[in-house]
């Protein structure tokens, strides 16, 4: 069953990617050759471009064996997605054959680059990574190249080395469209006219991630904001002071409990813009605690305590960034270069401040009570939280 909905989620996603085939080839193509340059040659460089489009037809045919071992490092297990992320690529690298090693590294970078280092050591022909912090793991990644390992972002951008392949993940700044777009209706929709008193706050400021989703909600907000119909009553509107600390719930509260003190206790918080489902919960709870009515608050992740919080009407949105689908690409990606095929086409890039980066980019969507059911038709287990 579960096999069935994974080869189905594996064979759309390969139409996709035929219907693509064409765009980006020179970028793949250098992509692909940087990592197969340096497994035909230790002691070269391995991002050199030159070398690395000389060496292409070698490279696309190498491939490895199908019961390679494969890496997967993850930053941490503190959200939903990246423990689905742990059981997931355990289960379906197993049955396509491969022996996986599935790491999280507590928030931790040094451990993090020990844990890739081991994979290394270990003889694993790909390593997927989802980086605690998007510019701390260049040289071990780099060690992963030159000895001839291709390397996938998973779900958050690897910066400023050219020792990446491509990425997978959803689209972040896209994602934070999403977010400010419904701050902006659940407002109209649930606290009549504005303007509205509003608070901000982004994610973890190592990752990524975060930022992007701050840019993408603020590229909807702002003009808002400039507009007087949302007013930041702290005036707390820049990322770095808005930002959460390694995504801790903890500290979210923290910060919401001394907006609260600070700045309404003479009036009601109409909204605040979160981004991810558990800095919402902390959120909603400081307002709570705080005797202030239920603001609108955002999330991300469609975590399960959330996907009930949206259906009971206590959090207004989440934004769905379905793990199986992320995990489908990866495998589908890595079963490519186990086939000696490289990495799929992609007509999407991003520069990381040393290359062009191919990212195989797929669409998040927001979740409000209205469309929960919609959205979570074949998903059984979140299905099953709607009642
Ligand atoms: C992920 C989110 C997650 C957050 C904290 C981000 O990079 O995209 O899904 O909530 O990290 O773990």
């Amino acid at each position: 069953m579960a096999k069935k909905k994974v080869m189905a989620l594996i064979l759309s996603a390969a139409l996709a990617v035929t219907a693509l085939a064409g765009c980006g080839e020179a970028r793949e193509g250098s992509a692909n050759a940087a990592a197969d340059a340096s497994a035909a040659a230790e002691s070269t460089e391995a991002g050199s471009d030159e070398g690395a489009a000389a060496d292409e037809s070698a490279a696309a045919g190498a491939g490895f064996e199908a019961d390679a071992t494969i890496g997967v490092s993850l930053p941490w297990l503190g959200t939903q997605n990246w423990k689905e992320a742990e059981t997931m690529f355990t289960e379906q690298l197993t049955e396509a054959g491969f022996k996986p090693i599935v790491q999280a590294a507590d928030q931790k970078v040094p451990q993090q680059q020990q844990q890739i280092e081991s994979m290394i050591e270990n003889g694993a022909k790909v390593i997927v990574v989802g980086p605690i912090d998007g510019t701390q793991l260049g040289s071990v990644l780099e060690k992963a190249k030159s000895s001839g390992v291709y390397v996938i972002g998973y779900d958050r951008l690897i910066e400023n080395t050219e020792a990446v392949d491509g990425v997978v993940q959803f689209g972040s700044v896209r994602t934070g469209e999403l977010q400010g777009q419904a701050l902006l209706d659940g407002l109209k929709a649930q606290k009549g006219e504005g303007p509205y008193n509003v608070e901000l706050f982004g994610g973890g400021p190592a990752d990524p991630n975060a930022p992007n989703f701050f840019k993408g909600a603020m590229s909807v907000l702002q003009p808002e904001i400039d507009a007087g119909n949302i007013v930041i009553v702290s005036g707390q509107t820049d990322f770095t002071q808005c930002a959460t600390e390694d995504w801790d719930n903890a500290k979210a509260q923290k910060r919401m409990d001394s907006l609260l003190a600070g700045n309404y206790s003479d009036k009601e918080i109409d909204g605040v813009l979160s981004p991810n489902d558990g800095i919402g919960r902390a959120i909603i709870t400081a307002c709570e605690d705080a005797g202030q009515p239920n603001p609108v608050v955002t999330g991300l992740d469609a975590e399960n305590e959330s996907v009930e919080w949206v259906w009971q009407g206590k959090q207004y949105c989440t934004v769905a960034k379905p793990t199986q689908d992320l995990v489908a690409k990866s495998i589908e990606i890595i079963k490519s270069l186990q086939e000696g095929s490289g990495m799929p086409a992609t007509d999407v890039s991003t520069n990381n401040g040393k290359i062009d980066v191919p990212i195989y980019e797929l669409d998040p969507v927001v979740v409000t009570k209205d469309n929960a059911k919609e959205v979570f038709a074949n998903d059984p287990d979140r299905m099953a939280l709607l009642k």
